[in-house]
């Protein structure tokens, strides 16, 4: 094989460079390249410190500072070469600026790749969870949006998947709106996690040089709600902590299996079966055989998806779980199926959005459906136990009101009243006034219930959330 010259940064110690086939194993450029504003912020960050501290002159930051500027933007403008032969996006950068800066050589003063991929992950992690934030926001918005289109709408609720208890529309997508709020609460509350500055650590024992770790930490915005600075405490755990990664796949494929259970709604909703909405062309495709066809792809692959999202979270809890502290190069592995779920999950979260901002409902396949009397049978027992009979003795009576309905093939409402009152003394004369859908609903008061009162009182409180 032939005698590759050995790798300028790291090379001193080696007579001969990697293998072709090493380094394209190896090589981390083609999907950590996009760490690199990161990166170059935490190099002026950490030449800001050095410059501080008396470890670098002035001029000498100035010059790094520029020259880091200009690499950004030929970055952002796509001219810049990256090269596998160099690793990884770290490498690449301190590798262009040298060839500019003479004092780029200093720049890796007390650093190591260590703290400093540490450092971007967690920098990227707050842009991330920001990014995802505004992506459900936006889904959100969408639902909120059909929500107000369809406020008088009734539907069945459903249990088991079968017809329960009626609800308005608006409650069940305020049921996501629930879900999403926690979803964007958990991204909000893994940007906290990560906003620790690792720079310091070195390798995983620091350095002997006299830095300034809170200088480098404000420069960068790891600072608590006060502004006072926060510097991760343990040098061998910030090197090798990875615990961000899993708590950011973790808030994804928990997203990913709220926006599927949403999908599956959907799905079955927009069936013929169903046919409460009709969704929209644009995010449904056909089929190459059957020319009737419209299927829901768009919910399908979000359901989909979710399997993936929970995928990557999977790598990375087994990719960490047998390491000894601290850094080990299978660390490296960490980075794409974080890419991954964030590229996927702000896709499926504006696919959404998508579908719901064109999808449409069928009023009157809601109506009819709602209009089973049979989903009030827990009101009639209700209406037992208003005039003192215990619960269970009414749910028992309300299931023969049931059954004889079904024997003598009539709705439950139009069964004769002195068949009723013959299976229980209990019911009254106005024993059918129960069927009123609007006075069922009416009467579901309660905080979180889904009556018009309660309903109308979200609307407010998710107008307010979502602005
Ligand atoms: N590309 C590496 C990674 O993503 C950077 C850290 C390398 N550190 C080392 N000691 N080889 O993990």
């Amino acid at each position: 094989m032939a005698k590759k010259s050995s790798q300028a940064t790291w090379g001193g110690r080696f007579s001969a460079g990697p293998a072709d086939l090493m380094l394209q194993f190896s090589e981390s450029v083609s999907f950590d390249h996009r760490l690199a504003p990161f990166d170059i912020a935490g190099s002026k960050a950490h030449a800001a410190m050095l410059a501080h501290t008396g470890l670098i002159t002035a001029q000498e930051r100035d010059a790094i500072h520029a020259g880091l500027d200009a690499i950004l933007r030929e970055i952002e403008a796509g001219k810049f070469a990256w090269d596998v032969k160099l690793e990884d996006v770290h490498m690449n950068i301190e590798q262009a600026l040298t060839k500019r800066v003479p004092a780029a050589a200093k720049l890796h003063t007390a650093r190591s790749r260590n703290d400093q991929v540490a450092t971007d992950m967690r920098l990227w992690f707050r842009h991330a969870c920001g990014m995802l934030g505004a992506e459900i926001l936006g889904a959100q918005r969408a639902l909120l949006a059909v929500a107000a289109a369809n406020r008088d709408v009734l539907i069945p609720g459903y249990t088991h998947l079968q017809r329960a208890q009626p609800v308005y529309l608006a409650h069940h997508l305020f049921a996501w709106l629930e879900m999403l709020e926690r979803d964007r609460s958990r991204f909000a509350g893994v940007a906290a996690q990560a906003n620790w500055c690792p720079l310091g650590s070195g390798a995983l024992a620091g350095t002997t040089l006299p830095i300034d770790r809170e200088y480098t930490a404000r420069a960068l915005g790891f600072v608590d709600a006060k502004g006072r600075p926060q510097v991760t405490q343990n040098s061998m755990d910030t090197v090798a902590d990875r615990d961000v990664f899993i708590e950011f796949a973790t808030a994804c494929a928990l997203a990913g299996v709220h926006f599927s259970r949403m999908a599956e709604d959907l799905i079955l909703w927009s069936s013929a079966e169903f046919k409460f909405v009709e969704l929209p062309d644009a995010f449904c495709t056909g089929s190459s055989l059957m020319p009737q066809k419209k299927n829901p792809d768009s919910c399908e692959l979000l359901r989909g998806k979710s399997a993936r999202l929970q995928g990557n979270l999977h790598t990375l809890l087994t990719l960490a779980k047998g390491l000894p502290l601290t850094y080990n190069r299978d660390l490296q592995e960490d980075k794409p199926p974080v890419f991954d779920s964030f590229d996927q999950t702000a896709l499926c979260a504006r696919v959404l959005a998508g579908t719901l901002a064109g999808m449409t409902v069928h009023r009157d396949r809601c109506a009819a459906a709602v209009a089973d009397p049979a989903l009030l049978a827990t009101d009639l027992a209700d209406y037992l136990v208003d005039r003192g009979v215990p619960f269970r003795e009414a749910h028992h009576a309300v299931g023969a009101v049931v059954a004889l309905a079904e024997k003598q093939g009539v709705p439950l409402n139009l069964l004769p009243t002195a068949d009723v009152r013959r299976l229980h003394p209990g019911f009254g004369p106005d024993w059918a006034e129960v069927f009123d859908l609007k006075r069922a609903l009416a009467r579901r008061r309660g905080t979180g219930m889904p009556g018009p009162a309660q309903v109308a009182k979200q609307f407010k409180r998710w107008g307010k959330i979502l602005g």
